[in-house]
């Protein structure tokens, strides 16, 4: 049987390039970006794939148009009330990574509902990093740890495994997915992508479906992962 990794993280890139190519505005992407993460996330979970985590927002996205990020605001609003149903019937748990606060008081409490109504169900975590950076999420871990060392605590005893659980995301990622031809990593996961196996794929986010989740998953599954040893 084929090897399904654990955890897998993709950067959803190109929404705005796909609309353009269309003569559409970037926000045009961005909605048909957000049919895509349904599709892969009903698929993902199909697959057994334990923990998904989607890029949806980064710490640099801020930089964006007002009228383009006022857009992102609004659109955890319109894939929840679209698709939460069938997150629910699919048994798919959502949780998020990222600094909320600065988001609008409504979007922050679309994302908090979709996180509570979903907490219970016990198949596919969906994460959404959202107000994301990787640097940020490193900040705040050794500033938390720093705290804690001042309370007291040893220092010399911290252990890779006990800095990751500061992270918003303590797992190791096993499959790092860019769509859209951009081969950078822009700040995501630094930590936890030390030994994932990672793939570029030219398809910009809103055309990726299953086929091309299954595609990078049949890669991935040829892979030989050493982990700096031998086999
Ligand atoms: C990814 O698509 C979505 C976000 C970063 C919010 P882009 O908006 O970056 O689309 P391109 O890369 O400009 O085509
Ligand atoms: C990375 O894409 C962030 C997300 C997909 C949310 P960007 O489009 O922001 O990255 P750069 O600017 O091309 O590196
Ligand atoms: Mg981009």
């Amino acid at each position: 049987m084929k090897v399904i990794p654990e955890t897998v993280a993709i950067i959803m890139d190109g929404n705005g390039r796909w609309a353009k190519a269309k003569g559409l505005p970037r926000t045009a992407g961005h909605k048909k970006g957000a049919d895509t993460v349904r599709t892969v996330a009903l698929e993902a979970n199909r697959l057994g794939i334990k923990k998904l985590i989607l890029y949806a927002f980064s710490t640099e996205n801020w930089k964006r148009p007002e009228d383009e990020i006022s857009y992102l605001c609004k659109l955890p609003g319109i894939f929840f009330n679209s698709y939460i149903k069938d997150l629910m019937k699919n048994n798919i748990r959502v949780t998020f990574a990222g600094e909320l606060e600065r988001f609008p008081e409504d979007t922050q409490k679309t994302i908090r509902k979709a996180v509570e109504q979903t907490a219970h169900n016990t198949g596919l975590e969906l994460c959404i990093a959202i107000n994301y950076g990787s640097r940020r999420e490193m900040i705040l871990a050794a500033q938390k740890y720093a705290q804690e060392v001042a309370d007291g605590k040893r220092a010399n005893d911290l252990t890779e495994e006990e800095f990751s659980s500061y992270l918003f995301i303590p797992e190791e990622v096993d499959l790092l997915i860019r769509t859209s031809g951009e081969e950078r990593i822009s700040n995501f996961l630094l930590w936890q992508i030390a030994y994932s196996e990672l793939i570029f794929d030219p398809t910009p986010w809103p055309d990726f479906d299953e086929a091309s989740l299954n595609e990078a998953l049949e890669v991935f599954a040829a892979r030989d992962r050493r982990f700096g040893g031998l086999k």
